[in-house]
Formats: C-alpha cells, sequence, structure tokens
C-alpha cells in the first residue's frame, strides 16, 4: 500500500470533520466524565481543523492511499505556557487512521512527517498529551522517542 502524507485542503473537511469526531468518540468511551462530545462533533471538528488550517503555525496533515484519505495529524505551535511551565514548543495534538487502515505504516508517516514540520516551523520539543488508558499509543509514542513527563488528574464534582 502506497501512503501519500500531505497539507491538508479545504476539501478535506468532511473527512477530517469525520476522523476527529472519532477521535472524540474513542476519548469520550474512555472517560466520558473528562472527555467531552458536544452535538454535532464532525461539524465541530471539521470548524476546527479548518479554522487551524489557516493558521500560519498550525499544521493539518493527512495520509492518502489508492486516492482515499486514511489518516489526519494536527499540531501547532504553543507559545511559552507560564501554568503548564512548558517554554514555546510544538504541540502535538491529534493523529487518527482508520481503523480498517491501521498496521500498515500510515501512523508513524504522519507522526514523523508532524514532528518533522514542527520542528522546521521552530519548535525545539514537541510535546503531546494521551488519555491514560490509550495504552496503545502511550506505547506507539515512546517507541517513536517521546517520554513520560506529566500525569492530569480530574475530581468531578
Ligand atoms: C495510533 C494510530 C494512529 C497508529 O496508526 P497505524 O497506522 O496503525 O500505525 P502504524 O501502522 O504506523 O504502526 C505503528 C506502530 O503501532 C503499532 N500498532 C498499530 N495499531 C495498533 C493497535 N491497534 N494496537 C497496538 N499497536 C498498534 C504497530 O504495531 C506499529 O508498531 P511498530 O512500528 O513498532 O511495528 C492508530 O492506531 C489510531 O488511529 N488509533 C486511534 C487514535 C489514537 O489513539 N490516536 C492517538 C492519540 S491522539
Amino acid at each position: 500500500m502506497t501512503i501519500q502524507i500531505r497539507r491538508a485542503v479545504a476539501a478535506d473537511g468532511p473527512a477530517l470533520g469525520r476522523m476527529g469526531a472519532a477521535l472524540m468518540r474513542q476519548h469520550h468511551q474512555f472517560d466520558p466524565a473528562r472527555f467531552m462530545l458536544p452535538d454535532g462533533p464532525e461539524a465541530g471538528y471539521e470548524w476546527w481543523l479548518g479554522k487551524e488550517m489557516k493558521s500560519k503555525t498550525a499544521v493539518v496533515l493527512v495520509a492518502e492511499a489508492a486516492g482515499k484519505v486514511i489518516g489526519y495529524a494536527y499540531g501547532r505551535i504553543e507559545d511559552r505556557d507560564w501554568n503548564d511551565l512548558l517554554d514555546k514548543h510544538g504541540g502535538f495534538h491529534d493523529v487518527w487512521v482508520e481503523a480498517g487502515q491501521r498496521g500498515h505504516g500510515a501512523g508513524r508517516l504522519l507522526i514523523n512527517e508532524l514532528f518533522k514540520t514542527l520542528t522546521d516551523l521552530g519548535a525545539t520539543q514537541v510535546v503531546l498529551k494521551t488519555a491514560s488508558k490509550n495504552q496503545a499509543a502511550q506505547r506507539l509514542f515512546s517507541n517513536m522517542g517521546w517520554r513520560s513527563t506529566m500525569v492530569e488528574m480530574t475530581r468531578d464534582i
């Protein structure tokens, strides 16, 4: 399977909305009290990534195989954050490969290209968060050079 990674364009909007909503649903299933799932997540995510795509400091990539979009990745340059004690960095926010297309290398290609593009934009480190239940993703990121640095905790009222 030949996989190509390219910058997303406006015509990718519906595919991005569908995949972003699937990523939201996955997180909501991990922990419904922590991960929001608003009405119409497809339209919401299409709006969000469409807006981000236009920013010079954001990167939205898609993976394409046989003329079909099969995955995406999204990150952006984040400014110094005194609350997180994080200097300006690349924020790695999303990666998704369609369920039937996994295990053929699209995930690694997207992750490597997002990392490279964020470093080309000036990031000297790239920081990501994964849901604590998403151990498969944690293993993958750890195998690709990320180390564990922060634990988020939530207490509900
Ligand atoms: C994580 C994800 C993007 C990987 O995509 P992919 O196209 O399957 O990745 P690759 O084919 O490049 O495989 C990368 C590695 O992940 C492993 N892997 C792939 N799918 C896996 C799965 N479901 N469970 C465990 N490991 C998996 C592969 O064995 C491979 O390991 P290796 O390179 O050391 O052999 C994909 O599983 C996915 O979309 N998951 C749901 C969304 C998600 O959890 N995103 C991360 C949090 S934002």
